[in-house]
């Protein structure tokens, strides 16, 4: 099955019974200490030095585990949960806990204010407390976590029904996809594991609308965003020197066209941070996403779209991509950003693409997730700043200006002109 025709292991099977790294937790240990009476006494506030001592913390875990436990715990313990979290998301079991309150609850009480079979219940929910996510307080009987209160939050628990449970083929099959194709890197929109595994000539946006969880993945898009700074946040993209100084006032002007912009949460942030700023806000999408807007800021103007077409609004003062890009290969984001070249202004129109930079070293593993996420399900990538070069001027024909970092793990604006 190797490419290389190797098939066995050299190494001896004490090492998979044997913690990975003893020698390191010490040190872990202490700096771990130490970090988090700094984190404390600085009141929780340092989210760099926050997410430091989380990466240390998963070192220390993993130090201490056999890589048996490792593997058990990714093969029945993580892909049971994510099943259990689902079904909880599904049934309404995180919002009847969460409206319950802090107090210890029964299986018996909650199987019967949710309408489920507690044998069931009590199964999911002692896997659950058994992996940390919620805290058993007696024998059937578990109290909310912050985790699980959030699990009630349609943008983060619709996640779970639209990205692992729907399409996790892709992911676990992956190897098989790969394999009969030779191994090779996938770049084929039309041939994605995705496709393959949940035997659909679909993509997953139009796959998910087609399952009923079109909406599921909108929510996610508006939850993952969450606690990250947006990018026209004070000191990260200069918005007033850039966009709206030189908005030509001249006839009706449009600031900003958010292409593939969801539900419209992009141009609603951008309100909260520029209320007052001059200019049309134009929010497009493909027709089973505009049509499922609920409630927009009447600023906002939403339009049906579909990017692989012409663009129609001609001229803006800025085009807009948001984690469109990384959804396809290159071939079909040359032709993308050729809609948008057509319709700039020279001189005049930007297009912002806000996106993951993803650095030649020390990637940040939300970053990498994603880009395991793009090469499951879409045959697509994050890129590096070469990558984007490449596809930006190379291949596009347009001019980078400058790329606008966000920092660690943040989606950066990379500011593009025609040349
Ligand atoms: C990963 S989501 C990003 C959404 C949003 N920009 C954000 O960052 O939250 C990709 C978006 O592209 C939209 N999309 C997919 N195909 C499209 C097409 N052909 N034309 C317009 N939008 C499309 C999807 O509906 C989805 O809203």
């Amino acid at each position: 099955m190797a490419p290389n025709g190797v098939s066995e292991s050299p190494v001896d099977v004490s090492a998979a019974t044997t913690a990975m790294n003893l020698q390191a937790t010490s040190d872990l240990v202490k700096q771990l200490a130490a970090g988090i009476d700094a984190l404390t006494a600085g009141g929780g506030k340092d989210d760099t030095l926050r997410q430091d001592l989380s990466i240390k913390a998963r070192d220390l875990m993993l130090s201490l585990e056999t890589p048996r436990e490792t593997s058990i715990k990714h093969i029945w313990a993580e892909t049971g949960a994510t099943g259990a979290i689902s079904w909880g998301v599904d049934c309404g079991l995180w919002k009847q806990i969460a409206r319950n309150g802090d107090r210890p609850q029964s299986v018996q009480e909650l199987a019967s204010q949710v309408g489920v079979d507690s044998l069931l219940l009590a199964r999911l929910l002692r896997h659950l407390a058994a992996c940390g996510f919620i805290t058993e307080t007696g024998p059937d009987e578990y109290k909310p976590t912050n985790f699980t209160k959030s699990l009630s939050l349609d943008i983060i628990g619709d996640a779970y029904i639209a990205l692992p449970s729907s399409s996790g083929g892709g992911q676990l099959k992956f190897h098989e996809f790969n394999r009969k194709r030779g191994w090779k890197n996938p770049t084929d929109a039309h041939d994605t594991s995705l496709q393959y595994a949940h035997n659909t000539d679909k993509d997953l946006f139009a796959y998910l609308q087609g399952l009923g969880y079109g909406q599921h993945f909108n929510n996610h898009m508006r939850g993952y965003r969450q606690g990250r700074l947006p990018w026209m946040a004070p000191g990260f993209f200069p918005v007033k020197e850039r966009l709206i100084d030189g908005l030509d006032m001249s006839e009706d002007p449009v600031l900003l066209v958010d292409i593939g912009g969801s539900v419209g949460h992009d141009l609603e942030e951008f309100t909260k941070y520029h209320g007052d700023a001059p200019g049309k806000l134009i929010l497009q999408d493909l027709p089973a996403v505009i049509t499922e807007i609920k409630d927009l800021n009447p600023r906002i103007t939403p339009m049906e779209y579909d990017f692989h077409t012409e663009q129609p609004v001609k001229g803006a003062r800025a085009y807009y991509l948001h984690s469109c890009l990384h959804d396809w290969p290159d071939s079909v984001c040359e032709s993308i950003l050729s809609r948008v070249k057509a319709a700039m202004k020279p001189g005049y129109s930007k297009l912002l693409i806000n996106e993951n930079v993803i650095p030649s070293t020390g990637a940040w593993w939300e970053s990498s997730a994603l880009d395991m996420t793009m090469l499951m399900l879409f045959s697509a990538k994050e890129r590096t700043e070469a990558d984007w070069y490449d596809l930006i001027e190379r291949a596009a024909g347009l001019k980078i200006v400058k790329i606008w970092s966000g920092g660690r793990g943040v989606e950066s604006l990379i500011e593009v002109e025609l040349p």
